[in-house]
């Protein structure tokens, strides 16, 4: 993005703040059921409450092609948000499928982190001028990574009521897990906020529940995590009057020999960090606290993103019987959560618990480092809001097809998935038929 409409958008965005607000004054007792009306909303849609003109901008900005000027790469998956997020509507799921890699090592993962894992960029790029003279390569992750042994595929998960989902309070995840049966009782992971903005204060320790493996707790680190580790552009931002840089070191490819920076040059053609929004700001002078106004932009669109909205449920609820007789709903909890998003009252209902489960063989094997080879098991219980819209089922988009997402959670027969599985292998074809009929309405 150019510095110009930055500026314009987090202009805007203070007006935005000030208007919705004044709004929400004669509209205290509305409350909207996001997700479980019929026809209310269209997918990418903004919450009810939202400042119109706010949240197209923020949207454009997640649509927005970054280019090598901007910082692009040196090395990156895609070239904007909205060009993975992009199934149904702008946030939607996506086709793109991520690779991840690593390996154990004496018994316990690790990323290789020092050949540039676990996540591998398919793009570089390429050669670049800094100045008259200099010639630079940004390299490539090479295919397959030095080293790797386990390898796994990640497709775009749906950004749409991110919002909402990161209002659930902790202590009502945390009260779903201990309700839960040992035999398929989730683990809350964790994570330390990063950036301040909107409910969180960095330091914070949360209930991660965003991406396939729960890893981030909040939208706005999450659009840190991307903006860097999917299109390569790093940001800095101020918390209280400190310089946050955990967003500002770029990916190199494999940390090659070749590799440009070992070379002589820079890593990109913009050296440094990309967009250093906390040297913009005088070092964050002042005590001031702002997120990169591109991030902050990301985090805005996804945090005011209705639910997706449902579909007739043509087995006339037969279907929500067999899933909770199925125990999908041990997972899937048909829970319906309620918070409260710009002054109002907000019902949703996402079918997840934002817990992870060991899944047995469908786990991707993918981990921190140091984790056990169980603890790579474990998957975020998928948030099926939203399903009608999807064309790319598990984790590593193996299928299209409900039934043979649901037959993969027997996980070779020891996950946590399994006993599900195999209830629906034993149901009669009316009774799978209502269920997926069922799920064909989330
Ligand atoms: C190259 C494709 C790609 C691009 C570009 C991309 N994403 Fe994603 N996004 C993904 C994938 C894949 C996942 C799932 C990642 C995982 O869990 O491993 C994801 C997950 C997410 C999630 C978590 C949603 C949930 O509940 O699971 C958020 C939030 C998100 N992306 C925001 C962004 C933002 C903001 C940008 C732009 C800065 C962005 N993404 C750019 C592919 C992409
Ligand atoms: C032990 C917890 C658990 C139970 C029980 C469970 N699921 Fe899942 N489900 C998951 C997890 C975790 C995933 C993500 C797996 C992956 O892709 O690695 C998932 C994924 C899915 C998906 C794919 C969604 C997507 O976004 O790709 C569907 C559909 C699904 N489950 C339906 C069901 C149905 C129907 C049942 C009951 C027969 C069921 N699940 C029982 C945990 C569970």
């Amino acid at each position: 993005m150019t510095r110009q409409m930055r500026w314009a958008s987090l202009v805007s965005l203070g007006l935005a703040v000030a208007v919705g607000a004044v709004g929400c004054l004669g509209d205290n007792d509305s409350s909207d059921t996001t997700s479980t009306s019929i026809g209310a909303v269209s997918l990418g849609d903004a919450l009810p409450g939202t400042n119109a003109t706010t949240f197209a901008e923020a949207k454009a900005n997640f649509g927005a092609t970054e280019t090598q000027a901007d910082g692009l790469g040196p090395i990156f998956n895609e070239r904007s948000c909205s060009a993975c997020h992009s199934v149904g509507a702008t946030g939607g799921a996506g086709q793109n499928v991520e690779r991840r890699y690593g390996t154990l090592t004496n018994g316990v993962f690790n990323g290789l982190a020092s050949t540039g894992g676990s996540l591998r960029q398919l793009f570089g790029i390429g050669g670049f001028n800094p100045s008259p003279g200099l010639n630079c390569q940004s390299g490539t992750d090479s295919n397959p990574a030095p080293g790797a042994t386990i390898f796994a595929g990640r497709v775009t998960t749906p950004v749409v009521g991110a919002g909402l989902v990161e209002l659930i309070p902790d202590s009502t995840i945390l009260a779903i897990a201990a309700a839960q049966p040992a035999a398929i009782r989730g683990v809350a992971n964790f994570d330390t906020i990063h950036l301040t903005d909107g409910p969180f204060v960095r330091g914070q320790r949360r209930v991660a529940r965003f991406g396939w493996k729960a890893v981030h707790a909040s939208v706005t680190d999450f659009a840190g995590d991307a903006y860097l580790n999917e299109m390569g552009i790093t940001t800095t931002s101020c918390d209280r009057g400190s310089v946050v840089t955990d967003f500002a070191t770029e990916n190199r490819a494999n940390r090659a020999a070749t590799n440009a920076v070992i070379n002589g040059c820079p890593d990109d053609l913009k050296p440094g960090v990309d967009d250093d929004f906390a040297e913009e700001n005088n070092n964050c002078a002042g005590g001031l606290t702002a997120v990169q106004d591109d991030v902050a932009n990301f985090a805005f669109f996804m945090r005011n993103s209705a639910a997706p909205p449902r579909a007739i449920d043509n087995s006339n609820g037969r279907g929500l019987t067999e899933f909770n007789r199925e125990g999908c709903n041990g997972c899937h909890v048909t829970t319906t959560f309620t918070v409260t998003i710009n002054g109002r009252s907000a019902s949703f209902q996402p079918f997840s618990d934002f817990l992870t489960h060991d899944m047995g063989t469908l786990g991707d094997g993918i981990g921190n480092d140091g984790d056990s080879v169980a603890t790579t098991r474990r998957m975020r219980t998928a948030p099926l809001w939203g399903l009608h819209f999807r064309n790319a089922l598990l984790h590593d988009a193996r299928t299209s097809d409900k039934a043979t997402a649901i037959a993969a959670h027997a996980g070779g027969g020891n996950g946590q998935g399994s006993a599900a599985a195999a209830a629906f292998a034993a149901a009669t074809s009316a009774q799978r038929s209502d269920l997926l009929l069922f799920l064909s309405s989330l």
